[in-house]
């Protein structure tokens, strides 16, 4: 088992930084930088849907409110469902419409009943997996593979990158865009780059010694940041075992801000300079204003860093791609949160890689 960690304390932490080579491949050989043309050869006779119903669970489910947000802005309805209500209470849909799971895995069973319950219902389904030949993969109409690699630790990481970049790949794939993709694509390539200089310089470790011994643990974030905040969250408690909370920053003052006080830090990611980024400062000085420090995860387009009490740098990037990197440093909050705690990051309890019942 030693060997397999490859010196690393945990498996979690590996792959955390196996994530500049999963993203390499993910990407490698679907994209045309010079042309702009990106091409998944397995969608390749899949018609422009209708709309697009992703279901998930866990981290899956968070990539697929990225993935929803994403094809939401090239103009086609997008829903993410939480496959554990899909199946139960599926929702309405024409032949048109195009069934999506995102599962590492490709064996949960809350996301096979809702991809089972779709087909019954005659319209198309598509598996956006990490495993070849998986029970998703073998039983949907399509299969995309993200190429993460095998993933060890429970907690999801490098799958959840290398999910949202195959949201960006599907997307763009799947529909007839009118946009110039060579920045989209640009900013792709140079993600695992982007990535690892994260790894090699980030102010988590020292945000755990300031702030590890917290009440609570919240994180906000708008558009596609609100998937990066509901995963920093998800993080934060499966391996922390700490109350943490993710929400969609303007739905703070609707009844979580009860809860925020000086020992409750709040992590804002802030990307861009966008309509978005403006609105989240205003929740940065919302929470300040009732003591709670705030760790901005941004790139420096906004004041963010400016206003917020520290910062977790990333590198300037498209507004696609600072979803990835705004979530590698909560990642690495998470893990250096557990590690000093004395938790079983690999092995959390009461939690599982797969869930194979319902
Ligand atoms: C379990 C794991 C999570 C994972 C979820 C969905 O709950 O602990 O990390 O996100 O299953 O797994 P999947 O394989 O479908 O992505």
């Amino acid at each position: 088992e030693e060997t397999g960690k490859s010196g690393y304390d945990h498996y979690m932490l590996k792959e955390i930084h196996e994530q500049p080579t999963a993203l390499r491949q993910c990407f490698s050989g679907r994209a045309d930088a010079l042309d702009g043309t990106i091409t998944l050869e397995e969608v390749g006779e899949i018609p422009q849907p209708d709309a697009v119903q992703f279901v998930a669970c866990g981290t899956s489910y968070h990539a697929a409110l990225y993935g929803a947000a994403t094809l939401r802005e090239m103009g086609i309805p997008a829903e993410a469902y939480l496959a554990s209500e899909y199946a139960l209470s599926p929702p309405p849909l024409s032949l048109g419409t195009l069934v999506v799971g995102i599962t590492q895995s490709g064996e949960t069973a809350d996301t096979l009943a809702a991809l089972r319950d779709a087909k019954s219902r005659g319209v198309t389904t598509l598996a956006l997996t990490n495993t070849v030949n998986s029970t998703a993969a073998r039983e949907c109409d399509h299969a995309v593979y993200i190429r993460a690699g095998p993933e060890i630790g429970v907690a999801a990481t490098k799958t959840f990158s290398s999910q949202l970049v195959g949201c960006n790949l599907l997307a763009e794939e799947l529909v007839e865009g009118q946009l110039d993709l060579r920045p989209l694509i640009e900013s792709l390539r140079n993600l695992p780059d982007d990535v690892q200089s994260i790894l090699d310089s980030s102010a988590a470790e020292a945000i755990v010694e300031e702030y590890g011994d917290s009440d609570a643990y919240f994180f906000i974030g708008r558009g596609k940041n609100v998937a990066v905040a509901l995963e920093g969250a998800l993080k934060c408690k499966e391996i922390s075992y700490e109350h943490a909370e993710g929400f969609p920053a303007g739905e703070l003052k609707h009844g979580p801000l009860a809860l925020v006080t000086p020992d409750t830090p709040v992590f804002a990611v802030v990307t861009g300079d966008d309509k978005r980024a403006q609105k989240t400062l205003g929740n940065i000085k919302e929470v300040q204003a009732r003591g709670a420090p705030v760790i901005a995860v941004t790139d420096g387009e906004s004041d963010a860093a400016e206003i917020a009490d520290e910062t977790l740098e990333i590198p300037e990037t498209t507004e696609r791609a600072a979803p990835v990197l705004a979530n590698v440093q909560l990642q690495l909050f998470s893990y250096h949160l557990a590690d000093a705690l004395g938790r079983p990051i690999d092995k959390p309890r009461n939690l599982a890689k797969s869930v194979t019942v319902e």
